[in-house]
């Protein structure tokens, strides 16, 4: 059975695939990047909402391991939205009870980011009420790429043996070894595409693909999906009695 957080209450671990900002933007006759400042404002109403919803765990994807492909301006745009971002809503976080957490490779990422998402995870890291983990140059093979290396390490050096790697095994070695796996991935704008997030992760999740775009997604459209997903009756590959 894979690791989840609490069914009965609902999703525990909600993951998000956020897109359609640059649509969204587009519509407007605006550049992308509008779309991407509108988006981090939808990130704070959405976090904002997890207490009351249930969802003890929510990931969201904000920058992949492909995302590089997109012009200077645009990935310059959105780290300086990340930084700012993590400056602007530090404080309110903290007080929200939220604990912020980081997963993908930090190797190719500014100092100055970097810097700020350690001093954010470890300035929250006693709070327990909603886990955020933010996904930034993120990408699930990469992931488990880098944690069967560690984990080749680890036989290099002798502490483990090969009789050692199992699938639990390898899941301590991913960036997520803290969080359960995703009750549900939700993935706006229309799009029905995993798109490298969580592989691993959502062997067993629930998917919803909802055609708003992300600048568009309300708690209460939130609220909405949850509660579709409340309805459906999971199995894990077996049959419920
Ligand atoms: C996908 O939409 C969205 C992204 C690549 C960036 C996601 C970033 C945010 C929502 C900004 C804020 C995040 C944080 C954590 C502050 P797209 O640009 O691919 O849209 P399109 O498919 O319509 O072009």
């Amino acid at each position: 059975m894979p690791k989840h957080a609490d069914l009965k209450t609902g999703p525990g671990h909600v993951a998000i695939i956020m897109d359609g900002n640059g649509r969204w933007a587009q519509q407007r006759n605006r550049p992308r990047l509008f779309g991407h400042h509108a988006g981090a404002r939808r990130v704070r109403e959405i976090v904002a909402a997890c207490p009351d919803l249930g969802v003890k765990y929510l990931t969201i994807f904000a920058f992949s391991t492909e995302n590089w492909k997109r012009t200077q301006t645009e990935v310059a745009g959105l780290m300086s939205l990340f930084r700012k971002y993590i400056e602007r809503e530090a404080k309110a976080l903290l007080k929200n009870g939220v604990r912020v957490r980081f997963i993908g490779d930090r190797i190719r990422l500014d100092v100055k980011l970097v810097r700020l998402m350690d001093e954010l995870e470890l300035l929250t890291a006693d709070n327990d009420l909603v886990h955020l983990t933010i996904a930034i140059n993120y990408g699930g093979r990469d992931e488990v790429t880098r944690a069967a290396k560690r984990l080749a390490y680890e036989v290099e050096m002798g502490r483990l043996t090969h009789n050692d790697v199992d699938a639990e095994t390898l899941s301590r070695f991913l960036d997520t070894r803290v969080l359960p796996d995703p009750d549900l991935v939700i993935r706006t704008s229309g799009e029905a595409r995993i798109s490298n997030f969580l592989l691993w992760q959502s062997a067993y999740s629930e998917y919803e693909f909802v055609d708003t775009l992300w600048p568009d997604f309300t708690a209460v459209e939130f609220a909405r999906v949850l509660s579709s997903y409340g309805r459906r009756e999971r199995r894990f590959g077996a049959v419920l009695a």
